[in-house]
């Protein structure tokens, strides 16, 4: 039996395409990785006492939705945060924002649109889930360039108005990874008007929305609520950046009343529930904000020195959100390879998140740099990388 064809263009993912291209090459003095977007700051206090409490609750099947508390510790939070009302029944629990990327395009991308297959809208660069899930319900994706033209965020605006028409999801993703880019108020009110206009959904991928440099990044969703269209936003975010907890699996999706109600259908059959040990600490840690302010003065440290080591490299973008810095070399393999060779620093090629399109790859020209260790290691690497890849003469 032939395998499915919906998969058979999908590239490698990024990591394993790493390790073989750093396969024959002997790393630098003190190593230093910097490829996966893994937090390594601290996990927050409660989360160990709060588990032991609750550990026996490990004997029964959790809710797939969310117990009633954890809903009202999200709703809670998407008040405070967005000032907007989100009632439980608006939201769904998730086992992070990855699965729930890909499972809402099932559960919410029509099979045709306007009698034809539907567009999935994609920035190019983008995280890599976005084109998986298009491919799984058949969809056509389009990918968008988020580049340098375009302020790092794709326009949308500039599609034209057939492939809108025909166009049944939008991805966006702010702060942007791999860019660090944030979409200001302007810019979700255009996205939202043209999903009105165009009859489509966005899904607003916001996982990084609590690392921000000054202010704080608006919501998709309560910028739509704000116009009346909250029918054409899910919002999704996870406790993965925010806490520290990527291993917690422990986000949420929120959007209107009838796309959670289709999206909890399909998650009660085929969704991995949250196991209520996690969702009791969950509880805990959407209601509270000393933490994440903790965390975001530690990211905020690392912006400063990012910027201090990286400022007068040529096309040096500060990142105004996120933990990302993506910095512009002539080509993102030959610069990977060679800064773990001479530097003993491993960063991810641009190319690895982005998609060829018409022969052109917006990523090719890009490294990716997590900015996920401490600040002294950090810092030392990044000098590492200037000396190597920017300095006269390098
Ligand atoms: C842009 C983006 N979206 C979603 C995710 C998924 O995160 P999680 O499933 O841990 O919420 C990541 C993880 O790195 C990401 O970078």
């Amino acid at each position: 039996m032939a395998p499915p064809e919906r998969f058979s263009n999908l590239p490698a993912y990024a990591f394993p395409r790493l390790r073989r291209l750093l396969a024959d090459v002997t790393p630098g003095p003190d190593p230093v990785v910097m490829t996966i977007g893994e937090p390594r700051h601290a996990i927050p206090d409660f989360v160990a006492p709060t588990l032991a409490r609750t550990v026996d609750q490990l004997a029964k099947y959790p809710s797939n939705d969310g117990t009633p508390e954890l809903l009202a510790a999200i709703s809670g939070w998407i008040g405070t945060r967005h000032g907007i009302d989100v009632a439980p029944d608006r939201i769904t629990v998730l086992n992070g924002t990855r699965e729930g990327l890909f499972n809402a395009a099932l559960a919410l991308c029509p099979e045709d649109k306007n009698g034809a297959r539907p567009n999935v809208l994609i920035p190019n660069p983008f995280y890599q889930v976005y084109a998986v899930a298009a491919a799984a319900v058949g969809a056509q994706a389009v990918f968008v360039p988020a580049t340098t033209d375009t302020g790092h965020l794709p326009d949308f605006a500039a599609l034209d108005p057939a492939t809108l028409d025909a166009t049944a999801i939008c991805y966006l993703c702010s702060p942007a990874n791999p860019q660090g880019a944030v979409a200001d108020r302007d810019y979700l009110e255009t996205l939202v008007a043209l999903a009105d206009r165009h009859d489509f959904l966005i899904f607003a991928d916001e996982c990084y929305s609590e690392i921000w440099r000054d202010t704080p990044p608006p919501g998709t969703l309560a910028v739509a609520q704000g116009m009346g269209l909250a029918d054409r936003v899910v919002m999704f975010n996870s406790l993965s950046k925010r806490s520290n907890l990527p291993g917690l699996r422990s986000g949420f999706a929120a959007g209107s009343a009838d796309a959670i109600a289709r999206f909890r259908v399909l998650r009660s059959y085929a969704g991995a529930p949250v196991p209520l040990p996690h969702q009791r600490v969950s509880e805990v840690a959407w209601a509270d904000e000393d933490h994440v302010t903790e965390n975001r003065a530690l990211y905020q440290q690392k912006y400063a020195i990012a910027d201090r080591v990286l400022g007068n490299v040529p096309g040096y973008l500060p990142p105004q959100g996120g933990f990302f810095l993506w910095l512009p070399v002539a080509d993102g393999e030959a610069a990977a390879r060679r800064l773990w060779a001479e530097a003993g620093v491993q960063v991810l090629p641009g190319a690895y998140l982005s998609r060829d399109v018409d022969g052109a790859n917006p990523g090719k020209g890009y490294i990716r740099v997590a900015l996920v260790g401490p600040a002294a290691e950090t810092e030392d690497a990044l000098i590492r990388l200037r000396d190597c890849l920017f300095q006269e003469g390098s």
